[in-house]
């Protein structure tokens, strides 16, 4: 299989997960950040790899519809979504538009695409092309306090 046959959340590496990380800590997130989706905070690299979202300091996912987004190095981003009540309501997207690779912008309770109108649910799922396929998803597990994502 070529790279380019590869599903969308293959390619979403730990590496630029990483790298999103050290980009919001040190505060660069803010003036790409979209008015309507808030920067993610409380957030911990764990030995692991992975990343520690602390659900308490983000205080968008506290309610169902609620996202917030970390900016990756690369210039792609991530948005943490609550698609549900309970632990098992998140969900980690890559924001990066599966036709064309822009990033998507939250837009009411969806994501719009800017650059050909796109439009995905808040959870990611493909509602209107010219996209083919649903937002990337990466990998997360909650617990009542923490979202682990990687
Ligand atoms: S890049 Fe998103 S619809 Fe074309």
């Amino acid at each position: 299989m070529k790279k380019s046959e590869l599903p969308s959340a293959t390619r979403v590496n730990r590496r630029s997960l990483l790298c999103g990380v050290a980009l919001v800590t040190l505060g660069l997130a803010a003036n790409v950040i979209p008015d309507s989706a808030q920067a993610a905070t409380g957030i911990k690299v764990l030995k692991s790899g992975k990343l520690q979202v602390t659900i308490a300091a983000n205080k968008a996912l506290a309610k169902v519809g609620g996202a917030v987004i970390l900016q990756m190095q690369d210039g792609s981003e991530l948005g943490i979504v609550r698609t549900a009540p309970g632990i098992k309501g998140f969900a980690a997207l890559s924001l990066t538009c599966p036709h064309n690779g822009a990033t998507v912008m939250e837009q009411g309770n969806q994501w719009l695409c800017p650059a050909h109108g796109s439009l995905f649910s808040l959870s990611g799922a493909l509602i209107q092309g010219p996209a083919r396929q649903a937002l990337s998803k990466y990998p997360l597990a909650a617990t009542a306090k923490y979202l682990i994502i990687g």
